[in-house]
Parts: structure tokens; C-alpha cells; sequence
């Protein structure tokens, strides 16, 4: 399989789950517990039809959208993800550049294998910085003044991950940063010589955002470990609240699921809120983040910008969160199993797809720009 076989997300998983050894790719794949919420996220959109207009005049349509002051020539921006050159050398280079070549932004992880400020310097696309809150906070504060010196636009926390989710297929393979394996795990790096030749022959894994402040040393630190012993459970409100004051420009949550909490973040000053269940990796169970949207976007809508993530796979998915009222929405999955599969040109690939999914999609609407797409274009079976 080439990608120029690749035509969807579904093609895409499948390339990069030839490539990758096996604990990756389920790292990558996987959810927590019976990954109830991770189908749910993408079933969620077919609940729900569109319902297009027609003879509109649509020979042009402005795909645009500002969220968190950011103009983006697309309404999908890369959501931050760890460890991106675990699952292809030129990780988060990659990414950013396609994303650049898209006209849209992308989220550095705390947990990234690329440092912030190369990414920064590399590209004027905006950049988004995924933030981990820790148990030291002169460690916090630290990691924020850097972000800023880097000259990030958008400061993202994420408030879902107090602890780490109940990721089963990790447990079985040994999946852990760096690798520590069951037995069945290294057989499957085995059968992927043309993966670890890569890995060996390429810049030596490391993760610059925490590497000066955590002791990440040889020991191996499962994901679940990382998010229990380093992140701080006793996060609150009135810590957040600082942190925002402190940060004094564009500040998301992402993670906020209920209405309460949506009205908490406005109250306290952030700029927006992300809907998110972390891609099914956390609590098992929990609603679908576009199942939440109006709820939410009617509450809280006209104080800060609401976005999602989690299960979009098409260009109709996107259409239908914006329809909604989301101001714009974030991509994982749907971007990691290109970079997996064939790196910058793969993740470029996709981001076409979606982009050209997205336009088609407008037109079959009879929108010519995002603002024309209404509830009215909606019906939920
Ligand atoms: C995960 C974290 C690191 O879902 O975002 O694995």
C-alpha cells in the first residue's frame, strides 16, 4: 500500500498500521477502557444529518474562520499530541509545516519531541501550546514564561488528564516512554526493522519541553505514571484563574465537557474552551464532545470562542460541528497516522483531503463561507 492509495482516514490508519511496530500504533489507536467513548466520538456525527440548500451561487467559498484571534485559512487547526517523533522521525516538523503550507495552526504538546521554539522560528502559522499543570509550580510558571518568550499565540491547559486514563492495550503491549517491553511488544518491533532503522539513524528521542525541569532520566515513565506523579490532582479553579491573569492573552481549556464548567472558564477569563474527551484515552464513558456542542455554544457562545475535537474523520464532521456553532475544530488521529505512514507528505495528503472534503462539502450545502452554515442545515435522527 502507497500513500497515493491513501484517500481517507480509514487508508491512512491502515498504511500506518503496516509501518509501525505494534505497541505505537496502539498507543496510538487506542482508548481507555472499552473505548466506548472513542467510537462514540465519530458515531456521534452520524446521528445527525445535514440538510443542504441549493441554488445558492457557490462558485467561490471562503473556507476562513478567526478563533482565539487567529486567522485560519481552514476551520481545523492540529490539536497538540505527545510524542510525535516516536511515530516518524520528522515528527512535529512535519506537522507544523504542513499545517504552515495550510494556512492553519498547530499545538505543541508539553510532552512534544521537538522544542517550542524551533517550531516558533521555524513558521509563522500560529502556534498553539499544550499545557500540562504539574505538581511544582515554580515549574509551571517557568514552562509558561518560556512558552511566552517563545512568542506562542494560543495557551491551551488541559484539565482532562488529573490522571491517567485506563489505556488497556498499553498494559499489554509495555508501551512506556522510553520503551520498556513485554516480551510480545519487542516481537513486534522485530517485525518492523524499516521502523526501528529509522528510529536509530535519526536525531535521539527526547522531549524538550520537560527535559530542563523533569527528571525523566533512564527510567521508564508509563503515560499513565507521568500524568498521576508529575501533574498535580489538586488543580482548581482559583489555580487556573491565576494562571490565565498570569498569562494575560489568549488562554483555552480543553477538556471542559459540561455547561458549569464552560460558564467557569468565561468567568475567570479564558478566551475559549475546547470539548474534548482526549480522543477516548481518559474517562471511558464520558459524552462525545459534539454530542455537548450546543448545549454548551448556547450557554457560553457569545463570551468565548467553543471548539471540539475527537472523532473527526470527514470533511461532513467538520461541517457538522461548525453548523453547531463551533468556531472551529481540532484534528489528532486524523493527522498521526499520516505522519506515521509517510511523514511531511502524508500529513500534507491529509490536510488536502480534509480541506477539499470540507469545500465540496460547502458547496453541496449551498454555503459560501462558514458563516452561512446555521442549525438550520441540521436534523438529529
Ligand atoms: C495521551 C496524552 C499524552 O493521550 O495526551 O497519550
Amino acid at each position: 500500500m502507497r500513500l497515493s492509495a491513501c484517500h481517507n482516514f480509514h487508508d491512512f490508519r491502515e498504511l500506518a498500521r503496516r509501518r509501525l511496530p505494534g505497541p505505537i500504533f496502539n498507543y496510538i489507536d487506542g482508548g481507555a477502557d472499552d473505548e466506548v467513548t472513542y467510537r462514540r466520538n465519530t458515531a456521534s456525527f452520524e446521528r445527525c444529518d445535514l440538510v443542504p440548500g441549493v441554488l445558492r451561487g457557490v462558485a467561490s467559498v471562503d473556507l476562513s474562520v478567526t478563533v482565539m484571534g487567529q486567522k485560519l485559512a481552514v476551520p481545523f487547526y492540529c490539536s497538540p499530541t505527545a510524542l510525535q517523533r516516536l511515530f516518524h522521525h520528522q515528527g512535529e516538523r512535519a506537522v507544523a509545516a504542513a499545517a504552515a503550507k495550510y494556512e492553519t495552526m498547530f499545538g505543541v504538546s508539553s510532552l512534544g519531541t521537538v522544542g517550542l521554539e524551533e517550531l516558533r522560528a521555524a513558521h509563522s502559522t500560529p502556534q498553539m501550546y499544550q499545557f500540562y499543570f504539574h505538581r511544582d509550580r515554580g515549574l509551571n510558571r517557568a514552562m509558561l514564561q518560556r512558552a511566552r518568550d517563545a512568542g506562542v499565540e494560543v495557551m491551551m491547559l488541559t484539565v482532562d488528564s488529573i490522571t491517567g486514563g485506563n489505556r488497556e492495550r498499553d498494559l499489554r503491549t509495555g508501551f512506556s516512554i522510553p520503551f520498556r517491553l513485554t516480551l510480545g511488544g519487542m516481537l513486534q518491533f522485530a517485525l518492523k526493522p524499516m521502523w526501528g532503522l529509522n528510529y536509530v539513524t535519526h536525531e535521539r528521542f527526547s522531549l524538550p519541553q520537560l527535559d530542563k525541569h523533569v527528571d525523566m532520566g533512564g527510567d521508564t515513565m508509563s503515560i499513565g505514571r507521568y500524568f498521576t506523579e508529575m501533574l498535580d490532582p489538586s488543580m482548581n479553579w482559583s489555580d487556573v484563574a491565576e494562571m490565565v491573569r498570569d498569562w494575560n492573552g489568549q488562554f483555552c481549556l480543553k477538556g471542559v465537557m459540561s455547561v458549569e464548567d464552560a460558564k467557569r472558564a468565561a468567568e475567570i477569563g479564558c478566551t475559549g474552551v475546547v470539548l474534548s474527551n482526549h480522543g477516548g484515552r481518559q474517562l471511558d464513558g464520558s459524552r462525545s464532545a459534539f454530542d455537548q456542542l450546543a448545549e454548551i455554544v448556547d450557554a457560553v457562545g457569545d463570551r468565548l470562542d467553543v471548539m471540539m475535537d475527537g472523532g473527526i474523520q470527514r470533511g461532513t464532521h467538520v461541517l457538522k460541528a461548525l453548523s453547531l456553532g463551533a468556531k472551529a475544530v481540532g484534528i489528532g488521529r486524523y493527522y498521526l497516522f499520516p505522519l506515521a505512514a509517510a511523514g511531511q507528505p502524508g500529513v500534507e495528503r491529509a490536510l488536502g483531503h480534509l480541506r477539499t472534503e470540507i469545500e465540496r462539502g460547502m458547496k453541496l450545502m449551498g454555503c459560501g463561507s462558514i458563516g452561512q452554515l446555521s442549525r438550520d442545515n441540521l436534523r438529529f435522527r
